[in-house]
């Protein structure tokens, strides 16, 4: 079968087309023929090599979730799952591939009404956003701030926001194009990278979801109102300065918190009651998916270059 590798870490130009063997499905897991493969920020950063922590080798195959069909089903598995149309997460690798494995566990039906390509935008980064406003204690009213929201992450995370009577849902974004988007998403205040807005622009937010992190998350921890929670689930930007946690302890008296979040740490039932009904709202029209572009699987070079260049607005999807 076709499937994407990194050939060497850096470039988009450092992932290859390769031919491999179909993989097995092991013990509780399944395979799956791919109709659409989610291209996230996460992909970026392995290839990137922005965490070293994560040790990946050359060679390894990317993507994390897929949509399609299963058509084996390993010892263990239900055969009922043969033939059913469903969203995966396969891990930290294995999607850009005609086919792919994934444990039964992470394996979500798709409803009617919900196509490959809308499940694949919203079938990872949507529990992350909501679960990164359930870890901040978001509650109506509060004021929100959702930086580097233009990804898929941020879209979700503002229509979540505004859906949940946020006082205000700011944004950070580079374009004023993608700003006005995010406005029909449910923004009310568009802010550049640096956080500079209109005079209108609330003095501070009790909630900041941080997609992006890297060197000016310090001056965002500034803009913590009282009591406020900084959520940081992303590191687009890369890492944040080192003496960060100085500034945080320098405001102790404005009782400040910062938290880390990743979804690793939902448990799995719990992330599937989410996204299942992510998935409803979103095949009844309550929530909506932004697919940025559809491209063929052998085009991983140019999504990732989409991706660099900075202009993706929502998810790029690959189809085999
Ligand atoms: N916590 C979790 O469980 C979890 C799960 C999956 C992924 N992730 C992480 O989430 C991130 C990817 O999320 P995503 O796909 O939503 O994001 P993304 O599309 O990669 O980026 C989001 C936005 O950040 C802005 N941005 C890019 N570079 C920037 C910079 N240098 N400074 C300021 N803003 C910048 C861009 O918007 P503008 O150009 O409009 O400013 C971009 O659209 C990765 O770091 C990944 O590791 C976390």
């Amino acid at each position: 079968m076709k499937a994407v590798v990194i050939r060497e870490f850096g470039n988009p130009e450092g992932l290859e087309v390769v031919d491999v063997p179909a993989p097995v499905p092991g013990p509780g897991q399944v395979r799956i023929t791919t109709e659409a493969i989610g291209v996230g920020g996460v992909d970026a950063v392995i290839r990137r090599a922005t965490l070293a922590a994560y040790g990946f080798r050359k060679g390894h195959l990317l993507g994390s979730e897929v949509a399609g069909s299963v058509t084996a089903v390993g010892e263990g598995v239900d055969p009922s799952w043969t033939g059913r149309r469903v969203w995966a997460f396969t891990g930290l690798s294995g999607g850009y591939a005609e086919q792919a494995v994934a444990a039964v566990a992470d394996v979500l039906p798709l409803p009617d009404g919900l196509t490959g390509v809308d499940a694949v935008t919203l079938g990872s980064s949507g529990v992350v956003a909501h679960f990164a406003l359930d870890r901040a204690r978001f509650t109506p009213g509060e004021t929100v701030l959702v930086r580097g929201a233009a990804g898929s992450i941020g879209v979700t995370a503002v229509q979540l926001a505004a859906r949940g009577g946020a006082g205000a849902v700011a944004v950070t974004t580079a374009s004023e194009e993608r700003g006005a988007r995010l406005r029909e998403l449910g923004a009310t205040h568009v802010l550049d990278r640096s956080g500079e807005g209109g005079p209108d622009t609330p003095s501070g937010f009790d909630v900041v979801i941080d997609v992006v992190a890297g060197p000016a998350l310090s001056s965002f921890l500034d803009r913590l109102n009282p009591n406020g929670r900084y959520l940081a689930v992303g590191v687009v930007a890369g890492q944040p300065p080192a003496d960060f946690g100085m500034r945080l302890m320098n405001a102790f008296r404005r009782s400040l918190s910062f938290a880390t979040f990743s979804a690793d740490t939902v448990p799995g039932p719990a992330a599937q009651a989410v996204r299942s009904s992510q998935f409803a709202d979103a095949a009844h029209g309550d929530l909506r998916t932004v697919v940025h572009d559809v491209l063929p699987l052998d085009q991983a070079v140019l999504a990732h270059r989409e991706m660099d260049a900075g202009t993706v607005f929502g998810r790029i999807v690959l189809t085999p």
